[in-house]
């Protein structure tokens, strides 16, 4: 599939979404974003033990699924460009969501391409800046409550029920159909699916997106085995791990900063049904993973991205030589780059003088 051949996910999926007309859709030509193969990563992991020589079939195979190439620099385009076209579809002139970010930035591009109005509800404080900075951008109305993304949440169901104003939170069944794309994404380029699929759980939209698109694939005989899925939600917002509500979450990792996910019963659904598990990860361990894909890959992702990582390398004993696993990379570093410098070495300051110069490079 050539990149230029379609505009958007929309377009690359029609027989697949349920959009009615072509003129209606809204799009930043999201998707088709790379599936990477990370051998530098397996080595750091798994070292080389487990590996044969280069590229033999008893390989563990990891690829990043880097969905913070999307438009806005988030999987939330999957979502946002059905989630946008069918309010206009249906004559809806605003939308509305609550945010940790990422969602309200990808709101604020779709509503403005798509000539709405857009409200963004979020948690004061704990948006990362390059994210706020979109939704200002694009021109969405942004309200910063004191309170958390789940009181955010309530709030915004509440508005869209009394106000002629489109809800895009994952709520929202076709942000959920919009994101399905990226599970067959990953089918058409593999061939197959792969033995694992482990992603980040915040508000828990996305792994019931890559379920539905894996089974709805499944169904049609595309491909053989299902994958089973792994979630990692930060331990100090692991909700789903915990088996109750978190009152007041907290992790670096603020795009998952979140103590009752909505699609949390959809989340446990594709977890057993798939055979996989729901854990922990810490935010020492996000980091690590987060500077890890970096140096080692060459690849910036936020940290709620590496969770994903991170929960690989928690769980390295479950894999088996010839394994394939997918980890998304849900959103781009820039999104985020205070948490960036907080945690690289610092950098030099001299005079612009050679020796002084030298020095600092270490010659
Ligand atoms: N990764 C990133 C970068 C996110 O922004 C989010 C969610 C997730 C992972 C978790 O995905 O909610 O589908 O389980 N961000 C939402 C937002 C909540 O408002 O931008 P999920």
């Amino acid at each position: 599939m050539s990149g230029a051949k379609y505009s958007g996910l929309i377009d690359r999926y029609w027989e697949r979404l349920p959009v009615k007309n072509r003129k209606h859709i809204v799009t930043l030509h999201e998707g088709n974003t790379p599936l990477i193969l990370a051998k530098n990563l397996v080595k750091e992991i798994f070292g080389t033990k487990k590996q044969s020589s280069e590229d033999s079939d008893n390989n563990i195979r990891l690829y990043l699924k880097y969905d913070g190439l999307n438009p806005t620099c988030s999987f939330k385009d999957r979502g946002m460009t059905m989630a946008v076209t069918k309010a206009v579809e249906e004559g809806s002139k605003a939308v509305i969501c609550a945010s940790t970010g990422n969602t309200s930035a990808s709101a604020a591009a779709y509503a403005a391409k798509a000539g709405l109005s857009a409200y963004v509800i979020i948690p004061e404080g704990k948006i990362a800046m390059g994210k706020l900075s979109q939704a200002v951008m694009h021109g969405a109305k942004v309200i910063e409550i004191k309170g958390n993304f789940d009181e955010a949440l309530a709030l915004v169901r509440d508005i869209s029920e009394n106000y002629p104003i489109t809800m895009v939170n994952s709520l929202n069944e076709h942000r959920i159909v919009g994101q399905k794309t990226a599970a067959f994404e990953v089918v058409d380029v593999l061939g197959d699916a792969p033995d694992y699929h482990a992603l980040p759980v915040g508000n828990a939209g996305n792994i019931t997106s890559y379920w539905m698109g894996y089974t709805e694939y499944h169904a049609e005989g595309v491909f053989e085995k299902l994958p089973k899925m792994l979630g990692f939600q930060a331990e100090g917002a692991a909700p789903i791990v915990k088996g109750e509500i978190v009152k007041n979450p907290e992790t670096i990792a603020t795009a998952i900063r979140i103590g009752n996910p909505a699609s949390w019963k959809r989340a446990e659904l594709a977890r057993d049904e798939s055979g996989g598990l729901i854990d922990t990860v810490t935010d020492d361990e996000i980091l690590e993973a987060y500077r890890m894909i970096a140096l080692k890959e060459g690849i910036f992702c936020e940290p709620a991205s590496a969770a994903s990582v991170a929960g690989v390398i928690k769980k390295k004993e479950i894999f088996k030589p010839g394994d394939t696993i997918v980890c998304t990379l849900t959103g781009h570093g820039l999104k985020d780059p205070d948490t960036a410098i907080g945690v690289a070495p610092e950098t030099h300051s001299v005079s612009p003088d050679i020796e002084q110069v030298l020095e600092a490079m270490g010659l």
